[in-house]
Protein backbone atom coordinates (compact mmCIF):
# COMPACT_ATOMS: atom_id res chain seq x y z
CA UNK A 1 0.00 0.00 0.00
CA UNK A 2 1.09 3.27 -1.11
CA UNK A 3 1.03 6.24 0.95
CA UNK A 4 0.24 9.31 -0.77
CA UNK A 5 2.72 11.92 -0.95
CA UNK A 6 0.32 14.87 -1.70
CA UNK A 7 -3.47 14.90 -1.94
CA UNK A 8 -5.37 16.51 -5.20
CA UNK A 9 -8.80 17.60 -3.82
CA UNK A 10 -10.99 17.96 -6.71
CA UNK A 11 -14.10 19.96 -5.92
CA UNK A 12 -12.10 21.76 -2.86
CA UNK A 13 -14.84 24.49 -2.83
CA UNK A 14 -18.13 22.12 -2.74
CA UNK A 15 -20.06 21.78 0.08
CA UNK A 16 -18.87 18.58 0.94
CA UNK A 17 -15.37 19.48 1.31
CA UNK A 18 -16.89 22.51 3.60
CA UNK A 19 -18.79 20.90 5.92
CA UNK A 20 -16.72 17.65 5.85
CA UNK A 21 -13.20 17.51 4.49
CA UNK A 22 -11.52 20.45 5.67
CA UNK A 23 -12.61 20.36 8.68
CA UNK A 24 -11.44 16.21 8.86
CA UNK A 25 -8.23 17.18 7.19
CA UNK A 26 -7.38 20.17 9.46
CA UNK A 27 -8.00 17.96 12.83
CA UNK A 28 -5.65 15.45 11.17
CA UNK A 29 -3.13 18.12 10.95
CA UNK A 30 -3.45 19.33 14.11
CA UNK A 31 -3.11 15.71 15.43
CA UNK A 32 0.18 15.21 13.83
CA UNK A 33 -2.14 12.52 11.39
CA UNK A 34 -1.40 14.18 7.93
CA UNK A 35 1.15 16.65 7.27
CA UNK A 36 1.38 16.52 3.36
CA UNK A 37 0.34 19.21 0.21
CA UNK A 38 -3.55 19.34 -0.39
CA UNK A 39 -3.90 20.69 -3.93
CA UNK A 40 -7.07 21.90 -4.17
CA UNK A 41 -8.90 21.88 -7.65
CA UNK A 42 -12.49 23.80 -8.29
CA UNK A 43 -13.70 26.10 -11.06
CA UNK A 44 -13.81 29.18 -8.69
CA UNK A 45 -12.93 32.87 -8.14
CA UNK A 46 -11.17 32.59 -5.19
CA UNK A 47 -7.33 32.49 -4.77
CA UNK A 48 -5.62 30.81 -2.30
CA UNK A 49 -5.94 33.11 0.08
CA UNK A 50 -9.78 32.85 -0.59
CA UNK A 51 -9.88 29.25 -0.03
CA UNK A 52 -7.68 29.59 3.29
CA UNK A 53 -10.55 31.77 4.43
CA UNK A 54 -12.86 29.66 3.47
CA UNK A 55 -11.29 26.48 5.18
CA UNK A 56 -10.94 28.84 8.34
CA UNK A 57 -14.64 29.32 8.56
CA UNK A 58 -15.20 25.73 7.27
CA UNK A 59 -13.07 24.65 11.13
CA UNK A 60 -15.29 27.15 13.00
CA UNK A 61 -14.17 28.68 16.10
CA UNK A 62 -12.37 25.92 18.04
CA UNK A 63 -8.81 25.92 15.97
CA UNK A 64 -5.79 25.79 17.07
CA UNK A 65 -4.43 29.00 15.86
CA UNK A 66 -0.60 27.16 14.79
CA UNK A 67 -1.88 24.25 13.67
CA UNK A 68 -4.38 25.96 11.89
CA UNK A 69 -1.24 27.72 10.57
CA UNK A 70 0.10 24.62 9.49
CA UNK A 71 -2.78 23.02 7.62
CA UNK A 72 -3.29 26.34 5.82
CA UNK A 73 0.30 26.58 4.73
CA UNK A 74 -0.29 23.01 3.26
CA UNK A 75 -2.97 23.80 1.10
CA UNK A 76 -2.50 24.82 -2.69
CA UNK A 77 -5.31 25.85 -5.15
CA UNK A 78 -5.69 25.52 -8.77
CA UNK A 79 -8.71 26.69 -10.79
CA UNK A 80 -9.65 25.36 -13.48
CA UNK A 81 -12.59 23.62 -15.61
CA UNK A 82 -12.72 19.70 -15.21
CA UNK A 83 -12.73 18.94 -18.93
CA UNK A 84 -9.91 21.45 -19.78
CA UNK A 85 -5.91 20.03 -20.51
CA UNK A 86 -4.83 22.89 -18.83
CA UNK A 87 -6.39 22.53 -15.58
CA UNK A 88 -4.39 18.94 -15.35
CA UNK A 89 -1.08 20.11 -16.77
CA UNK A 90 -1.20 22.82 -14.19
CA UNK A 91 -1.56 20.04 -11.61
CA UNK A 92 1.15 18.12 -12.93
CA UNK A 93 3.31 21.17 -12.72
CA UNK A 94 1.91 21.45 -9.07
CA UNK A 95 2.79 17.80 -7.97
CA UNK A 96 6.25 17.50 -9.42
CA UNK A 97 8.54 15.71 -7.63
CA UNK A 98 5.79 13.73 -5.28
CA UNK A 99 6.54 10.21 -5.65
CA UNK A 100 2.64 9.00 -5.39
CA UNK A 101 -0.72 11.07 -5.21
CA UNK A 102 -4.18 10.31 -3.94
CA UNK A 103 -7.24 12.33 -6.20
CA UNK A 104 -10.18 12.24 -4.31
CA UNK A 105 -12.78 13.33 -6.06
CA UNK A 106 -15.88 15.33 -4.26
CA UNK A 107 -17.45 16.10 -7.21
CA UNK A 108 -20.68 15.22 -9.13
CA UNK A 109 -20.51 11.38 -10.39
CA UNK A 110 -21.38 12.77 -13.70
CA UNK A 111 -17.81 14.59 -13.53
CA UNK A 112 -15.70 11.37 -12.28
CA UNK A 113 -15.07 9.90 -15.59
CA UNK A 114 -13.91 13.06 -17.35
CA UNK A 115 -11.59 14.09 -14.36
CA UNK A 116 -10.24 10.62 -14.32
CA UNK A 117 -8.99 10.69 -18.30
CA UNK A 118 -8.14 14.27 -17.81
CA UNK A 119 -5.54 12.72 -15.11
CA UNK A 120 -4.66 10.08 -17.47
CA UNK A 121 -4.22 12.36 -20.40
CA UNK A 122 -0.97 13.54 -18.29
CA UNK A 123 0.42 10.17 -16.81
CA UNK A 124 -1.48 11.50 -13.57
CA UNK A 125 -2.66 7.74 -13.40
CA UNK A 126 0.54 6.37 -12.53
CA UNK A 127 1.66 6.21 -9.27
CA UNK A 128 -1.64 7.55 -7.94
CA UNK A 129 -5.00 6.23 -6.33
CA UNK A 130 -8.70 7.47 -7.34
CA UNK A 131 -10.93 7.95 -4.94
CA UNK A 132 -14.59 8.77 -5.78
CA UNK A 133 -16.94 10.00 -3.34
CA UNK A 134 -20.99 8.70 -3.39
CA UNK A 135 -23.11 7.91 -5.30
CA UNK A 136 -21.45 5.46 -7.44
CA UNK A 137 -23.59 4.67 -9.57
CA UNK A 138 -27.50 4.86 -10.06
CA UNK A 139 -28.70 1.66 -10.94
CA UNK A 140 -27.04 -1.90 -11.39
CA UNK A 141 -26.15 -1.25 -15.60
CA UNK A 142 -25.06 2.84 -14.49
CA UNK A 143 -22.74 1.14 -11.65
CA UNK A 144 -21.22 -1.33 -13.96
CA UNK A 145 -20.54 1.50 -16.85
CA UNK A 146 -19.11 3.77 -14.44
CA UNK A 147 -16.54 1.78 -13.11
CA UNK A 148 -15.59 0.17 -16.56
CA UNK A 149 -14.77 4.18 -17.37
CA UNK A 150 -12.64 4.05 -14.26
CA UNK A 151 -11.69 0.93 -15.18
CA UNK A 152 -9.50 2.31 -18.33
CA UNK A 153 -7.02 4.37 -16.36
CA UNK A 154 -7.30 2.98 -12.74
CA UNK A 155 -6.68 -0.39 -11.28
CA UNK A 156 -9.61 -1.83 -8.60
CA UNK A 157 -6.08 -1.63 -6.10
CA UNK A 158 -6.11 1.67 -7.06
CA UNK A 159 -9.59 3.00 -6.67
CA UNK A 160 -11.79 3.76 -3.72
CA UNK A 161 -15.14 4.06 -3.59
CA UNK A 162 -16.12 6.49 -0.44
CA UNK A 163 -19.58 5.33 1.74
CA UNK A 164 -18.40 7.32 5.03
CA UNK A 165 -20.68 5.13 7.00
CA UNK A 166 -17.62 2.69 6.86
CA UNK A 167 -15.84 5.47 8.96
CA UNK A 168 -17.97 5.79 11.56
CA UNK A 169 -16.59 3.81 14.65
CA UNK A 170 -19.87 2.76 16.22
CA UNK A 171 -20.12 0.10 12.86
CA UNK A 172 -16.42 -0.48 13.43
CA UNK A 173 -17.60 -1.67 16.79
CA UNK A 174 -20.35 -4.25 15.76
CA UNK A 175 -16.88 -6.35 14.42
CA UNK A 176 -15.09 -5.59 17.53
CA UNK A 177 -18.54 -6.72 19.43
CA UNK A 178 -19.37 -9.66 17.32
CA UNK A 179 -16.06 -10.74 16.89
CA UNK A 180 -13.73 -9.82 20.19
CA UNK A 181 -16.51 -11.23 22.55
CA UNK A 182 -17.69 -15.09 23.35
CA UNK A 183 -21.56 -13.43 24.63
CA UNK A 184 -23.06 -12.93 20.83
CA UNK A 185 -21.07 -14.96 18.29
CA UNK A 186 -22.43 -18.46 19.64
CA UNK A 187 -26.10 -17.51 19.21
CA UNK A 188 -25.94 -14.94 16.10
CA UNK A 189 -27.63 -17.16 13.84
CA UNK A 190 -31.13 -18.59 12.49
CA UNK A 191 -31.58 -20.80 15.46
CA UNK A 192 -31.35 -17.93 18.04
CA UNK A 193 -32.13 -14.70 16.29
CA UNK A 194 -35.57 -14.41 15.25
CA UNK A 195 -35.69 -11.16 13.06
CA UNK A 196 -33.27 -8.26 12.77
CA UNK A 197 -34.30 -4.26 12.10
CA UNK A 198 -32.27 -1.61 11.12
CA UNK A 199 -33.32 1.98 11.23
CA UNK A 200 -32.36 4.70 9.73
CA UNK A 201 -34.66 7.41 11.12
CA UNK A 202 -34.13 11.47 10.33
CA UNK A 203 -36.46 14.06 11.32
CA UNK A 204 -35.50 17.15 9.18
CA UNK A 205 -36.72 16.86 5.82
CA UNK A 206 -35.03 17.30 2.14
CA UNK A 207 -34.27 20.97 2.87
CA UNK A 208 -32.20 22.40 0.08
CA UNK A 209 -30.87 19.02 -1.15
CA UNK A 210 -34.43 18.94 -3.34
CA UNK A 211 -32.88 18.33 -7.06
CA UNK A 212 -30.37 15.67 -6.06
CA UNK A 213 -32.66 14.11 -3.70
CA UNK A 214 -35.55 14.01 -6.62
CA UNK A 215 -33.45 12.10 -8.50
CA UNK A 216 -31.91 9.41 -6.06
CA UNK A 217 -35.08 8.99 -3.28
CA UNK A 218 -34.06 6.80 0.01
CA UNK A 219 -32.74 3.55 -1.35
CA UNK A 220 -30.35 5.22 -3.50
CA UNK A 221 -29.16 7.86 -1.15
CA UNK A 222 -28.74 5.34 1.85
CA UNK A 223 -30.08 1.61 1.41
CA UNK A 224 -28.05 0.75 -1.27
CA UNK A 225 -25.08 2.15 0.47
CA UNK A 226 -24.49 2.92 4.27
CA UNK A 227 -27.31 0.30 5.43
CA UNK A 228 -26.37 -2.85 3.17
CA UNK A 229 -23.01 -2.47 4.24
CA UNK A 230 -24.44 -2.14 7.91
CA UNK A 231 -26.12 -5.29 7.02
CA UNK A 232 -23.14 -7.07 5.64
CA UNK A 233 -20.92 -6.53 8.85
CA UNK A 234 -23.61 -7.39 11.08
CA UNK A 235 -23.94 -10.36 9.24
CA UNK A 236 -20.82 -11.54 7.53
CA UNK A 237 -18.87 -14.68 8.99
CA UNK A 238 -15.32 -14.22 10.72
CA UNK A 239 -12.91 -13.34 8.31
CA UNK A 240 -10.35 -16.36 8.20
CA UNK A 241 -7.35 -13.75 8.43
CA UNK A 242 -6.82 -9.66 9.19
CA UNK A 243 -5.90 -8.49 6.20
CA UNK A 244 -8.49 -6.12 4.76
CA UNK A 245 -8.83 -8.55 1.18
CA UNK A 246 -10.51 -11.13 3.70
CA UNK A 247 -12.56 -8.95 5.53
CA UNK A 248 -13.83 -7.60 2.18
CA UNK A 249 -14.40 -11.05 1.12
CA UNK A 250 -16.74 -12.14 3.83
CA UNK A 251 -19.09 -8.72 3.35
CA UNK A 252 -19.15 -10.11 -0.35
CA UNK A 253 -19.97 -13.46 0.54
CA UNK A 254 -22.98 -12.43 2.48
CA UNK A 255 -24.12 -9.65 -0.08
CA UNK A 256 -23.90 -12.38 -2.28
CA UNK A 257 -26.13 -14.43 -0.40
CA UNK A 258 -29.13 -11.86 -0.54
CA UNK A 259 -32.30 -13.26 -2.10
CA UNK A 260 -33.26 -11.09 -4.89
CA UNK A 261 -36.47 -8.95 -3.00
CA UNK A 262 -39.89 -9.06 -4.32
CA UNK A 263 -43.12 -6.60 -4.45
CA UNK A 264 -44.69 -8.20 -1.69
CA UNK A 265 -41.06 -6.87 0.71
CA UNK A 266 -40.60 -3.15 0.09
CA UNK A 267 -42.85 -0.44 1.26
CA UNK A 268 -42.01 3.11 -0.10
CA UNK A 269 -43.41 6.80 1.36
CA UNK A 270 -43.04 9.79 0.72
CA UNK A 271 -43.52 12.86 3.69
CA UNK A 272 -46.81 15.00 2.83
CA UNK A 273 -45.51 18.38 0.95
CA UNK A 274 -42.06 17.04 -0.16
CA UNK A 275 -43.53 17.76 -3.81
CA UNK A 276 -43.61 21.89 -2.91
CA UNK A 277 -39.62 21.43 -2.56
CA UNK A 278 -37.69 23.42 -4.75
CA UNK A 279 -36.50 21.04 -7.42
CA UNK A 280 -38.81 18.18 -7.12
CA UNK A 281 -40.49 17.58 -10.16
CA UNK A 282 -43.80 18.25 -10.66
CA UNK A 283 -45.53 14.59 -9.41
CA UNK A 284 -42.42 13.06 -8.41
CA UNK A 285 -42.76 9.27 -7.36
CA UNK A 286 -39.53 9.89 -5.78
CA UNK A 287 -39.65 7.66 -2.13
CA UNK A 288 -38.34 10.02 0.93
CA UNK A 289 -39.21 6.53 2.76
CA UNK A 290 -38.29 2.54 2.23
CA UNK A 291 -38.59 -0.20 4.17
CA UNK A 292 -37.99 -3.52 2.91
CA UNK A 293 -37.58 -6.78 4.43
CA UNK A 294 -35.04 -9.12 3.06
CA UNK A 295 -33.53 -12.50 3.87
CA UNK A 296 -30.01 -14.25 3.72
CA UNK A 297 -29.78 -17.43 2.02
CA UNK A 298 -27.09 -19.07 4.09
CA UNK A 299 -26.24 -21.61 6.71
CA UNK A 300 -26.01 -19.55 9.41
CA UNK A 301 -29.27 -17.10 8.27
CA UNK A 302 -31.50 -18.88 6.61
CA UNK A 303 -35.36 -17.64 7.05
CA UNK A 304 -34.75 -15.03 9.46
CA UNK A 305 -36.25 -11.53 8.29
CA UNK A 306 -33.59 -8.60 8.01
CA UNK A 307 -35.72 -5.47 8.25
CA UNK A 308 -34.71 -2.18 7.20
CA UNK A 309 -36.15 1.02 7.16
CA UNK A 310 -34.97 4.48 6.83
CA UNK A 311 -36.97 7.65 5.92
CA UNK A 312 -36.44 12.03 6.12
CA UNK A 313 -39.40 13.61 8.01
CA UNK A 314 -39.30 10.85 10.43
CA UNK A 315 -40.46 11.01 14.21
CA UNK A 316 -36.42 11.18 15.30
CA UNK A 317 -33.05 11.28 14.21
CA UNK A 318 -31.63 8.00 15.10
CA UNK A 319 -29.59 4.80 13.48
CA UNK A 320 -29.97 1.49 15.69
CA UNK A 321 -29.65 -2.09 15.22
CA UNK A 322 -32.35 -4.26 17.15
CA UNK A 323 -32.03 -7.82 17.04
CA UNK A 324 -34.85 -9.90 18.49
CA UNK A 325 -33.96 -13.46 20.09
CA UNK A 326 -36.23 -16.66 20.08
CA UNK A 327 -38.02 -16.95 23.11
CA UNK A 328 -37.91 -20.09 26.09
CA UNK A 329 -39.66 -23.04 24.58
CA UNK A 330 -41.04 -23.41 27.51
CA UNK A 331 -42.49 -20.86 29.81
CA UNK A 332 -41.64 -21.05 33.53
CA UNK A 333 -42.97 -17.80 34.51
CA UNK A 334 -46.53 -15.98 34.93
CA UNK A 335 -47.38 -13.33 32.15
CA UNK A 336 -45.81 -12.59 29.22
CA UNK A 337 -41.96 -13.51 27.83
CA UNK A 338 -40.89 -10.48 26.27
CA UNK A 339 -38.34 -11.93 23.71
CA UNK A 340 -34.66 -10.63 24.57
CA UNK A 341 -33.43 -7.84 22.47
CA UNK A 342 -30.06 -6.72 21.23
CA UNK A 343 -29.84 -2.95 20.47
CA UNK A 344 -26.74 -1.98 18.54
CA UNK A 345 -27.51 2.19 19.31
CA UNK A 346 -25.04 3.87 16.27
CA UNK A 347 -26.57 7.46 16.07
CA UNK A 348 -26.95 10.12 18.11
CA UNK A 349 -25.52 8.01 20.88
CA UNK A 350 -23.51 4.87 20.45
CA UNK A 351 -23.81 1.67 22.17
CA UNK A 352 -25.33 -1.61 23.13
CA UNK A 353 -28.44 -2.37 25.29
CA UNK A 354 -29.44 -5.76 25.92
CA UNK A 355 -33.38 -5.69 27.26
CA UNK A 356 -33.87 -8.76 29.18
CA UNK A 357 -36.54 -10.41 31.64
CA UNK A 358 -35.81 -10.05 35.42
CA UNK A 359 -37.86 -11.03 38.76
CA UNK A 360 -40.15 -9.12 39.53
CA UNK A 361 -39.37 -7.84 43.27
CA UNK A 362 -42.09 -9.27 45.86
CA UNK A 363 -41.38 -12.54 47.66
CA UNK A 364 -44.39 -14.46 45.83
CA UNK A 365 -43.76 -13.04 42.28
CA UNK A 366 -42.59 -15.55 39.60
CA UNK A 367 -43.23 -13.10 36.95
CA UNK A 368 -40.72 -11.40 34.43
CA UNK A 369 -40.58 -7.71 34.21
CA UNK A 370 -38.18 -6.03 31.87
CA UNK A 371 -34.59 -4.80 32.31
CA UNK A 372 -32.19 -2.95 30.08
CA UNK A 373 -28.19 -3.50 30.37
CA UNK A 374 -26.88 -0.64 28.88
CA UNK A 375 -23.50 -0.74 27.24
CA UNK A 376 -23.24 2.76 27.13
CA UNK A 377 -19.64 3.65 25.43
CA UNK A 378 -17.44 5.45 27.54
CA UNK A 379 -14.26 5.33 25.91
CA UNK A 380 -13.97 8.40 24.76
CA UNK A 381 -14.31 10.87 22.28
CA UNK A 382 -14.63 9.11 18.79
CA UNK A 383 -12.88 10.53 15.22
CA UNK A 384 -14.95 11.55 12.84
CA UNK A 385 -15.96 9.46 10.07
CA UNK A 386 -14.28 11.84 7.22
CA UNK A 387 -10.88 11.92 9.42
CA UNK A 388 -10.56 7.66 9.16
CA UNK A 389 -12.03 7.92 5.49
CA UNK A 390 -9.62 10.80 4.40
CA UNK A 391 -6.56 8.95 6.38
CA UNK A 392 -7.38 5.42 4.78
CA UNK A 393 -7.21 7.72 1.04
CA UNK A 394 -3.55 9.39 1.87
CA UNK A 395 -2.15 5.72 3.58
CA UNK A 396 -4.23 3.53 0.89
CA UNK A 397 -6.22 0.90 3.24
CA UNK A 398 -8.70 -0.41 1.62
CA UNK A 399 -10.24 -1.58 4.10
CA UNK A 400 -12.79 1.64 4.53
CA UNK A 401 -13.86 1.71 1.34
CA UNK A 402 -16.65 -0.33 -1.05
CA UNK A 403 -15.41 -2.55 -3.38
CA UNK A 404 -16.80 -2.91 -6.64
CA UNK A 405 -18.08 -6.23 -6.16
CA UNK A 406 -19.55 -5.20 -2.86
CA UNK A 407 -21.21 -2.31 -4.62
CA UNK A 408 -22.66 -4.45 -7.77
CA UNK A 409 -23.96 -6.82 -5.22
CA UNK A 410 -25.96 -4.16 -3.31
CA UNK A 411 -27.10 -2.45 -6.52
CA UNK A 412 -28.07 -5.75 -7.56
CA UNK A 413 -30.47 -6.14 -4.23
CA UNK A 414 -32.02 -2.80 -4.32
CA UNK A 415 -32.68 -3.26 -8.34
CA UNK A 416 -35.93 -5.01 -7.97
CA UNK A 417 -36.86 -1.63 -5.79
CA UNK A 418 -35.50 0.91 -8.34
CA UNK A 419 -37.69 -0.77 -11.26
CA UNK A 420 -40.84 -0.63 -9.61
CA UNK A 421 -43.27 2.32 -10.63
CA UNK A 422 -46.09 3.05 -8.54
CA UNK A 423 -46.51 6.00 -6.29
CA UNK A 424 -45.29 5.75 -3.06
CA UNK A 425 -47.61 6.11 0.15
CA UNK A 426 -47.94 9.38 1.26
CA UNK A 427 -46.80 9.94 5.37
CA UNK A 428 -46.90 12.52 7.99
CA UNK A 429 -43.48 14.43 8.61
CA UNK A 430 -42.91 13.67 12.26
CA UNK A 431 -44.50 10.14 12.24
CA UNK A 432 -42.88 6.78 11.79
CA UNK A 433 -43.81 6.47 7.67
CA UNK A 434 -46.23 4.54 6.70
CA UNK A 435 -48.19 2.20 8.50
CA UNK A 436 -48.21 -0.10 5.62
CA UNK A 437 -44.72 -0.93 6.50
CA UNK A 438 -45.46 -2.77 9.55
CA UNK A 439 -46.97 -5.35 7.96
CA UNK A 440 -43.13 -6.41 6.92
CA UNK A 441 -42.72 -7.01 9.98
CA UNK A 442 -45.93 -9.29 11.54
CA UNK A 443 -46.76 -10.67 14.01
CA UNK A 444 -44.24 -8.25 16.27
CA UNK A 445 -44.37 -4.75 14.57
CA UNK A 446 -41.13 -2.93 14.49
CA UNK A 447 -39.41 -2.21 17.99
CA UNK A 448 -39.48 1.15 19.22
CA UNK A 449 -36.12 2.18 18.93
CA UNK A 450 -34.20 3.62 22.33
CA UNK A 451 -34.45 7.43 21.73
CA UNK A 452 -38.18 7.01 21.60
CA UNK A 453 -38.85 5.72 25.16
CA UNK A 454 -37.03 7.13 28.79
C1 LIG B 1 -25.73 10.86 3.15
C2 LIG B 1 -27.10 11.03 2.55
O1 LIG B 1 -24.96 9.94 2.41
O2 LIG B 1 -25.85 10.38 4.48
C3 LIG B 1 -27.95 11.93 3.41
O3 LIG B 1 -26.97 11.57 1.25
C4 LIG B 1 -27.97 11.44 4.85
O4 LIG B 1 -29.28 12.00 2.90
C5 LIG B 1 -26.55 11.27 5.33
O5 LIG B 1 -28.66 12.41 5.64
C6 LIG B 1 -26.48 10.73 6.74
O6 LIG B 1 -25.13 10.72 7.15
P1 LIG B 1 -24.71 11.16 8.60
O7 LIG B 1 -23.26 10.87 8.66
O8 LIG B 1 -25.05 12.59 8.75
O9 LIG B 1 -25.53 10.30 9.50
Amino acid sequence: MERADALVLFGITGDLAYKMLLPALYRLTADGVLDLPIIGVAKTDLDLDGLRERARKACGDKVDEAAFAKFAGNLRLISGDYKDAATFAAIKKETEGAGFLTHYLAVPPSLFAAVADGLADVGLNRNARLVVEKPFGHDLQSARDLNAELLRNFDEDHLRRVDHFLGKEPIEDLLVFRFANMLLEPIWNRHHVRNVQITMAEDFDVADRGSFYDANGTVRDVVQNHLLQILAILTMDAPPSTDARAFIDEKWRVLRAVRSIGPDDIVRGQYEGYLGTEGVREGSTTETYAALRLFIENWRWAGVPFLIRSGKGLAATDLEVVAELTTPPVTLFDGEIAPNLIRFRIQPDAGVTFDLLAKEPGKNATRGVPISVDFTKTLGPMEAAYQRILTDAVTGDPRRFVRFDLAEESWRIVQPILDLQDAPLPYAKGTWGPEEADRLVEPGGWHPISTTFD
